[in-house]
């Protein structure tokens, strides 16, 4: 008689912090049990010189997400969770996408709709506002933030996106009375689109010159921008997509200060530089991203900041735009002026086994911080510990089976999105996972797929202990209740 539905056997079962030679018992899709020699399970698992890791949370991609600009990304909410379960990803906190003049609830009805009866991994939402009137953030916001979209983006950047700095202020204002988790875009939108214009005036429009108009010192000047504001609300803040040193300073700095200043970066920081955009005709486009990736030297502070602790989140920031799609990167045709070439790279199913592969076989990276960057923190800062982003007794038996010396060639034919390129074609890779479970089901096996779509769940998220305020305002004055301690 089976005790278990589920044991894997034999693997060393690694998490954020801890690295174990043990067997996993699964039960209900949880686990029930971590100890040597478990007994029988229905299902069993050999492991054996693998490593038994809590799968991975992409908590920055966009999924059947239109852009502010007008462009659809090429993955679904099945293409998008089979792509990432095939890298080791078990979970995916995508965006509810509030366009201009949107309500907020509907935009939340929609995405539910797009992700029901397609995902196979379980999701939850963070939400994207782009128009934060009283409404918005005195109703709409609150009422959702307590049925578990508990973060939200916001752009310093974008013409449809963009929030002024007195709305960047009301929505900390709002995050901070509610409990809610808030996201930045850093990017300096006058400096960007003033030389933008200069850029083209000149003729300078091929893809390589977005890497110009979107400057470091823009990224710089509004991730310091956004710190500040933080700051005087008295609310913690993640800037996302960070892409080098000059915002990173500026993290390490708030940081030091003793602020809860969070950050992340993305594959594209790592493993691309803004030659990449240099390439014959438009393939640059290919590579276009915001922020741009920048350079060697810039892969190198990103790669400091992610063993020395500045970044608590590796993600892909996954916006698939096909190449030869109309309504993708061509949108406004072949040799479109880089203004109008839609922003994103993909990243859904190589963020993890390039990030081993360049990082912990290569020893930059600690095993337990590989983990922690591409798990356990992202479901720490967005409400979903212990449930998701450790292998635990009680936790979600999300797991990626992890063979370290597998060797892969990246490839658009081997990745699993709905991509027509991948910008890292040809690069080779040690370490993929051979099998990934989501709640204690097996969704990837071998090179196969084996899950039905719509078996992933939405998961309402917590308000994160990350999100709560220092209770240290600026100068004395407390903006949110009006109380003022000289
Ligand atoms: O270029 C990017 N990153 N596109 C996706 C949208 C965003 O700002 O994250
Ligand atoms: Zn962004
Ligand atoms: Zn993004």
């Amino acid at each position: 008689m089976a005790e278990y539905d589920l044991v894997i056997r034999g693997g060393t079962v690694v998490t954020a912090a801890d690295k174990t030679a043990c067997d996993v018992g699964v039960k209900d899709g949880k686990v029930v049990a971590l100890a040597d020699k478990l007994g029988p399970g229905a299902e069993e698992i050999d492991a054996t010189g693998k490593l038994v890791l809590p799968g991975g949370i992409d908590s920055h991609c966009h999924i059947d997400q239109p852009s502010s600009m007008g462009a659809t990304t090429a993955d679904d909410f099945h293409s998008g969770t089979v792509s990432a379960a095939c890298g080791g990803t078990t979970c995916i906190i995508p965006f509810a996408a509030q366009h201009r003049g949107q309500s907020l609830r509907a935009v939340v009805q929609d995405y539910h709709s797009r992700a029901e009866g397609k995902a196979v991994l379980d999701y939850a939402f963070h939400l994207i506002i782009s128009d934060p009137t009283e409404q918005v953030l005195g109703q709409e916001l609150p009422a959702l933030i307590k049925a578990g979209y508990t973060s939200f983006k916001i752009y310093m950047t974008y013409d449809a996106l963009k929030l002024d700095d007195r709305q960047v202020l009301d929505v900390l204002a709002t995050a901070r009375r509610e409990g809610a988790m808030v996201m930045v875009h850093a990017e300096n939108h006058d400096v960007i689109s003033w030389l933008s214009d200069r850029l083209h005036e000149a003729g300078h429009v091929a893809p390589k010159f977005h890497a110009v108009a979107h400057a470091a010192a823009a990224e710089r000047e509004a991730t310091h921008r956004a710190i500040t504001m933080s700051e005087i609300v008295d609310v913690p803040l993640l800037i996302v997509h960070v892409s080098g040193k000059e915002a990173i300073d500026h993290i390490r700095t708030a940081q030091a200060r003793g602020l809860r200043l969070y950050a992340e970066t993305c594959p594209q920081y790592l493993f691309l530089t803004a030659d990449d955009l240099d390439k014959p005709g438009f393939e640059g486009a290919k590579m276009m991203c915001s922020p741009p990736p920048r350079d060697a030297a810039n892969q190198e502070f990103v790669w400091n900041g992610l063993t020395t602790g500045v970044f608590e989140v590796f993600s892909s920031d996954h916006a698939p735009y096909r190449f030869d799609d109309p309504e993708g990167k061509k949108m406004h045709g072949e040799n479109a002026p880089f203004k109008k070439v839609a922003n994103g790279v993909p990243g859904l199913e190589i963020r993890m086994p390039m990030l081993f592969s360049e990082g912990v076989r290569t020893g930059r990276l600690d095993i337990h911080d590989f983990v922690a960057l591409c798990s356990t923190n992202a479901a720490k800062l967005y409400g979903l510990y212990p449930q998701k982003g450790t292998i635990a007794v009680g936790a979600d038996a999300d797991i990626a089976i992890w063979d370290p010396d597998k060797e892969v060639t990246v490839s658009v034919d081997m990745l699993h999105d709905n991509m027509d390129y991948t910008p890292y074609e040809g690069r080779r890779v040690t370490g993929w996972p051979v099998i990934t479970l989501s709640r204690g089901e097996v969704v990837w096996r071998d090179g196969k797929v084996t899950a039905e779509p719509g078996r992933g769940r939405f998961l309402p998220c917590a308000l994160p202990d990350a999100a709560k305020p220092l209770g240290r305002p600026v100068h004395g004055f407390q903006p949110v209740t009006g109380d003022y301690t000289p």
